[in-house]
């Protein structure tokens, strides 16, 4: 039948889920799917309508209309539409980070201790309840969109001016100096798979927005880790993915304390980048997985 690579929308990460898109279309249609580009979520209804959509590979990034936050998964259910991908409450829940790290802190998942920052909250005594260096984010965002690193108390005021420009909460995160990580999830049989771990060695400070999908100089270590510590972080990896729901595939952002080797979960992504940057087609490429065959992968984890 019919794949819809549902792409783009209207979310700060609009211009990422293109990229992500047309590479996820060229390789289904490379493995002769019958996939065709849409829009956003207003143009896949109209395709839908007019019975041209068989089944959806879920690409948006973001939430509202991007697509990732579970408003788009309710629709799909209620037409009848088989998609890639989380579910609702998967969708929602890893959309928002402080309510994931809710659930986790209450499955017993190690996550950065943080801060609710409510409208009009004391920030500045919410940084000395941390202690600083912390990050401050939107709750709700994605590729590293609104975040800032805050490293001493007057920065604190423009890190909390930009964060709230975006949907949603903010937090204050206790910031993990150490390693960033990520792990890929991949439905394997009846269960799931992470991949090996990546660690993530930006040429600047941190792996932002320019790290993530401009820079050429950020470097990939795959596997991150070795032995049983690159086993401990798969193993938490799964533990998180499931005990937020999700579905299909994600991808989990790790920090690893230098100091104490100690692993703390950042967030799952429902519908992680799949652009030339990115780092799930990473992690597949490692285990002899094509960029062409993982799309397939995940066209076939649509329910
Ligand atoms: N939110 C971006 C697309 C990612 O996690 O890859
Ligand atoms: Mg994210």
């Amino acid at each position: 039948g019919r794949v819809a690579v549902l792409m783009g929308g209207t979310s700060a990460e609009r211009e990422v889920s293109l990229d992500s898109g047309r590479n996820v279309l060229e390789a289904l249609q490379a493995r002769g799917v019958d996939a065709f580009e849409v829009d956003g979520i207003p143009a896949l209804v109209d395709a839908i309508r007019a019975g041209k959509v068989d089944r959806v590979f879920n690409i948006l990034h973001g939430n509202k209309g991007g697509g990732e936050d579970g408003v788009l998964q309710g629709l799909l259910e209620a037409l009848g539409v088989p998609f890639t991908g989380s579910r609702v409450l998967g969708s929602a829940l890893s959309m928002d980070k402080i309510r994931t790290k809710q659930v986790w802190l209450a499955e017993g998942l190690s996550t950065p201790r943080y801060v609710r920052l409510a409208k009009g909250a004391d920030v500045h005594a919410a940084a000395r309840e941390l202690g600083l260096p912390v990050i401050v984010k939107p709750s709700c965002e994605g590729s590293s969109v609104g975040v800032s690193r805050v490293l001493d108390d007057a920065a604190l005021d423009d890190a909390v001016a930009l964060a709230a420009r975006y949907p949603g909460e903010m937090l204050m995160e206790q910031m993990v100096q150490g390693d960033e990580l990520t792990v890929a999830v991949l439905a394997s049989g009846e269960g799931y798979t992470a991949l090996p771990s990546i660690r993530i060695v930006p040429k600047g400070e941190w792996y932002d927005y320019n790290a993530k999908y401009i820079a050429e100089d950020t470097q990939y270590l795959c596997p991150g880790l070795e032995g049983d510590d690159e086993r401990a972080i798969g193993e938490l990896a799964l533990a998180a993915f499931i005990a937020a729901d999700c579905h299909g595939w994600g991808r989990v952002d790790v920090m690893r304390d230098r100091d104490t080797g100690r692993l703390y979960l950042l967030e799952v992504n429902t519908a992680p980048g799949m652009t030339s940057h990115s780092l799930v087609p990473k992690a597949a490429r490692q285990v002899g997985v094509s960029f062409e065959e993982l799309c397939w992968r995940v066209l076939e984890t649509s329910l």
